[in-house]
């Protein structure tokens, strides 16, 4: 996947560093606007998986809008032109609430009675009227990892369909309020499509209360979540777009000039983005073998957060493989003071030594923005292809 010439470059570049291919970021969202304009769709771009400004432009450019879920981030979409932007978020402050008022963004997706009420008189305060959409928890399991499930009873967003009637009911005595929609994400890294099916299914449901109750719905927004392969990314490096859209044409039931729409951030970004670093050791133990990175936790948490899988390749040895390459079993760790700092166990890899560069893939999404400076490490820089 990397051409001798990148590796080459590499080579001179100080490590750890992410490696952006920004030519495949866009092949992804060619994909992405094919298949999402043959239904009229609107893709709003989740920031939260790289706020880097080299993908943001790339993105803004390809028409998309914007989902925020910190008063920055609606901030950062407004410095990069992003035109339609949504807020989100279980806690906003304040602050954070009277920032995308003042940019007089699209929409707060709100996740409780209590959040619209202090909308309505920050609003009210700035006479103005804020746009909002009730995110509400359709109690669909996502099939996904428990700590990126978000659209079940027992997780803490959202509103319950019990209390709708009452929220509803309250914000429609709001001055500075205007209902315009309602919103749902069921999770993150979702690999089953049917969860999508089932979210249909519930949110055709909830359309028809909000009918009954003569509550007229601008949009629906179905959040995002679509996963990606981190096993084989080679094989697919774009992910399936057209059964994911084709699926909400086929079973979410919209209301004449109603419009969909969606907050897609991993499947944008995650494929395009590698975390680079160089073998500092190669350490023998009792029953396996270190491969010791100049990249820890640090740079890439999710598999110390999530126990999540990202392929390992040696790089440098996998330019001239021969017959005879020998490829041994290693656990590929970090060097921070955390048995938990640890990217794969027993990793394949042709025999690797000192100096070698390691490309961790498929990491242009919660990758760098997850990243600390724990142990006083430096941030690790970003590298762009052309
Ligand atoms: N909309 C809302 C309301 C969200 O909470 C999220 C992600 C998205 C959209 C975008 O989801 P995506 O298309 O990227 O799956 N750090 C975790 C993922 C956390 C996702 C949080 N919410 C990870 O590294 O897997």
């Amino acid at each position: 996947m990397f051409s001798k010439e990148t590796i080459q470059k590499f080579q001179n570049t100080p490590t750890p560093f992410y490696y952006y291919d920004l030519g495949m970021l866009g092949g992804t969202l060619d994909a992405l606007k094919k298949e999402s304009v043959k239904y009229g769709y609107h893709v709003h771009y989740a920031l939260k998986a790289n706020a880097n400004n080299e993908i943001l432009s790339v993105i803004q450019q390809a028409g998309l809008g914007a989902d925020c879920v910190s008063g920055n981030e609606v901030k950062k979409a407004g410095e990069h032109n992003f035109e339609k932007i949504f807020f989100a978020g279980v806690g906003k402050s304040d602050e954070e609430i009277n920032t995308a008022l003042d940019k007089n963004i699209s929409c707060f997706n709100c996740e409780s009675l209590q959040e619209i009420e202090v909308i309505n008189e920050l609003a009210n305060k700035r006479n103005k009227i804020a746009p909002i959409a009730f995110r509400i928890n359709p109690n669909v399991n996502a099939n996904t990892h428990k700590y990126i499930t978000t659209g079940l009873e027992e997780n803490k967003f959202g509103i319950n369909l019990w209390e709708l009637e009452e929220v509803v009911k309250r914000t429609q005595q709001l001055k500075n309020i205007k209902i315009t929609g309602i919103h749902f994400h069921i999770g993150s890294q979702i690999t089953d499509l049917s969860a999508y099916k089932s979210l249909c299914l519930r949110a055709n449901e909830i359309q028809s209360w909000f009918v009954s109750h003569k509550v007229p719905l601008e949009h629906i927004n179905v959040g995002g979540g679509l996963g990606v392969d981190y096993h084989t990314p080679d094989k697919n490096l774009i992910p399936d777009f057209s059964s994911y859209f084709s699926l909400f044409n086929q079973f979410l039931e919209l209301r004449p000039k109603q419009t969909l729409h969606f907050e897609i951030g991993r499947a944008i970004v995650a494929q395009c983005g590698s975390l680079i670093s160089k073998v500092l050791f190669v350490k023998k133990g009792v029953s396996t073998n270190f491969v010791i990175l100049d990249a820890g936790m640090t740079e890439l948490i999710r598999p110390a957060l999530y126990q999540s899988y990202h392929k390992i390749e040696n790089i440098s040895q996998i330019q001239y493989p021969t017959s005879n390459t020998q490829y041994l079993k290693y656990d590929v760790v970090g060097p921070i003071c955390e048995s938990s700092d640890c990217f794969g166990k027993a990793v394949m890899l042709p025999e690797t030594k000192r100096g070698d560069l390691i490309a961790i893939r498929t990491t242009g999404a919660y990758g760098e923005v997850m990243s600390s400076q724990y142990n006083l490490r430096e941030k690790a820089k970003a590298v762009y292809s052309v």
